[in-house]
């Protein structure tokens, strides 16, 4: 007889099997979203989804290793985010703190390199400093790279983005006609990164809401009404099979 665990390892290892390495997406970015809405579901407060979020969060960290994906991005907490309660804004920011003190370690030990997307300098001190430790202590990883969209925006990236180039533009540093895709890529805080194939968003909405507006320009979108804190290996496995299925035809005529 099988146990509920052993099920769902059934299930996991099934899509597994389905999942073609070779057609595996280099980066996967994913709007983690629904907390909120999976702690009211249960009469708890929103901060309860948020801490329940976590496990997600490791899961599909520990996924992205074991299966070999080169980038993985999480949004995290927006530029917008801080419109939120104060008690719920300062309850994420101490998660985040929380998350990168316990899971330094194994960062480590798995030989995941992290990194902040976002405006670091406007999170404060006492967070900004065990980021920028995390980030530092993995920086010579080879494995996973795992970025978190923290204080990010995708529109505040391009306004970074363009006084970082105007100003050498104006120091007379570069061209106008160096100007260029490539360029402006190199200024994002995306810099070197492949842009995401597959673009993941939970619990059903339909929206980009500000993020990687520039880099999302051809990636694949999937959308899952599942809440974030219900969203597991199984998910993950669906989402890349529901996305080698795809064809990406990149404004081109794909031949029969
Ligand atoms: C996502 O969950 C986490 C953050 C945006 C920080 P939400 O908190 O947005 O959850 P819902 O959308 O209200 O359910
Ligand atoms: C997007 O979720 C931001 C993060 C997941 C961090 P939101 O819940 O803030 O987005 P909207 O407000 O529904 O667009
Ligand atoms: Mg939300």
């Amino acid at each position: 007889m099988f146990s509920k665990v052993n099920i769902k390892v059934q299930q996991e290892q099934e899509l597994f099997n389905q999942i073609d390495p070779q057609k595996l997406p280099k980066h996967i970015a994913i709007i983690m979203d629904g907390n909120g809405r999976w702690a009211k579901k249960r009469g708890l407060p929103r901060v309860a989804g948020h801490r329940a979020g976590i496990q997600s969060v490791r899961e599909i960290i520990e996924t992205s290793a074991e299966i070999g994906l080169n980038y993985l991005t999480l949004y995290a907490f927006s530029a917008e985010n801080w419109q939120r309660p104060p008690s719920e804004v300062s309850y994420l920011m101490g998660l985040v703190e929380e998350y990168v003190l316990k899971e330094l370690e194994t960062l480590k030990k798995n030989n995941i390199k992290f990194q902040v997307l976002g405006r670091i300098h406007g999170l404060a001190p006492s967070v900004r400093t065990k980021l920028e430790d995390a980030r530092q202590k993995t920086s010579q990883n080879t494995g996973l790279n795992f970025n978190v969209a923290l204080n990010y925006g995708a529109r505040l990236e391009l306004v970074d983005a363009f006084q970082e180039i105007s100003k050498r533009l104006l120091d007379g540093a570069i061209q106008l006609s160096e100007i260029n895709e490539e360029l402006i890529s190199q200024n994002l805080y995306t810099r070197d990164q492949p842009d995401p194939d597959l673009l993941i968003r939970t619990s059903g909405e339909f929206r980009i809401s500000n993020f990687l507006l520039w880099q999302l320009a051809y990636a694949e979108i999937f959308v899952t009404p599942v809440l974030w804190p219900d969203f597991k290996k199984l998910h993950f496995f669906q989402a890349i099979l529901d996305y080698q299925g795809r064809e990406r035809r990149f404004g081109k005529v794909i031949s029969p």
